[in-house]
């Protein structure tokens, strides 16, 4: 059988363009409310998600690579090394839904273990490179369809076009990290009504640990996480017309103990004034922009938060050197 990719994002079709200009409408309205928003409260804040467009996410491909960066090829390790017992557990899953997908790299590894599966489902906010990533896999794993779907995972109440099937969730790379304890706790619970009972999902979530490492994995030497947080500045540029002089703001990443995460700012190095869509905010020296949250977790804290959301927890994995850990959690 060939491989197949869903037409949701098959441009040479008129429908599929005009669906295409809709939603990037519809992207560009939920960015400029949340920036203008963000910026007019404080303290200033603006949701991560939105660090991925394009060249956020490109970026973000770049830190995976990085040496300080460990969450990925840890990973990555750990999906080799429990990749057959994950898909003895997770049974005769055949549609993989996964949330977050990025470039789907590591999702190679998982569909090669899952013998029955036959379509994939990945959903991510970044479109084109969503586009890139589901061509890929549809050529790399014949037979196998692929389905992307375009949007915010924390709000995705269908998955349009998935035919019916028992499902295996993968939220990879500890993205889940990025949302508050409530706000994890209920898209785990959407994530239930999406995949249904009898369902089986897979998380990978990053370990409490010493900050010798963690610093550097959000502050590399060589500056790309710092050219990743200050994308999204330049992103307000160039899709809201805003004037940020990226150079006059410094990327901080630091260590929140009581809340157990890693919070990352952009920080104002003067005083001075910035426009958006025409309104004016003014920084002082040394305000910040709140951009993103790395929530990280030991394994029982994560395995009740499951639980709280409905999730039975099944197994949870973790590196020889307790960097990672992946949970597999069922529905019943
Ligand atoms: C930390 S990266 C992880 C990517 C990939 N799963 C990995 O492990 O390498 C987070 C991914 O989730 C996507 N993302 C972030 N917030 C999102 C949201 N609210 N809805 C959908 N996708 C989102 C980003 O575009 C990005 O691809």
């Amino acid at each position: 059988m060939a491989s197949d990719i869903s037409s949701l994002l098959a441009e040479d079709r008129p429908s599929a363009s005009a669906a295409k200009a809709a939603r990037r409408e519809a992207e560009i309205a939920a960015f400029a409310e949340a920036v203008l928003d963000g910026l007019a409260r404080r303290p200033r804040s603006i949701p991560s998600r939105f660090l991925y467009d394009a060249v956020g996410s490109t970026l973000f491909e770049e830190i995976t690579k990085l040496k300080e960066y460990y969450p990925t090829r840890t990973e990555t390790k750990m999906l080799e090394t429990f990749g057959a017992e994950i898909a003895e557990l997770a049974g005769d899953a055949d549609i993989l839904v996964e949330f977050g997908s990025g470039s789907s790299r590591k999702t190679s590894l998982l569909i090669d273990a899952l013998d029955a599966l036959h379509t994939y489902v990945p959903i991510d906010v970044s479109e084109s490179f969503l586009a890139e990533a589901a061509k890929r896999l549809a050529a790399q794993h014949a037979g196998l369809t692929v389905k992307p779907l375009v949007g915010d995972f924390t709000r995705t109440r269908t998955l349009i076009g998935t035919p019916r099937g028992e499902k295996l969730g993968f939220f990879s790379g500890s993205t889940i990290g990025n949302l508050t304890h409530e706000e994890a706790k209920a898209f785990l619970e959407n994530a239930a009504q999406l995949l249904g009972r009898g369902s089986t999902f897979l998380i990978g979530v990053d370990l409490k640990k010493s900050l010798d490492i963690l610093i550097p994995a959000y502050d590399d030497a060589d500056g790309v996480t710092a050219a990743f947080s200050l994308n999204l500045l330049a992103r307000v540029n160039r899709e809201l017309d805003g004037d940020f002089d990226t150079t006059k703001f410094a990327h901080v990443a630091l260590y929140n103990a009581d809340k157990g995460r890693i919070e990352i700012y952009l920080e104002s190095l003067t005083d001075q004034k910035v426009n958006v869509l025409g309104r004016g905010f003014t920084f002082s020296k040394g305000e910040r922009i709140h951009t993103e949250n790395s929530h990280k977790y030991a394994v029982p804290e994560f395995q009740d938060l499951a639980s709280a959301a409905g999730w039975r927890p099944v197994e949870a994995w973790t590196d020889n050197d307790q960097l990672f850990s992946l949970h597999l959690l069922r529905l019943d």
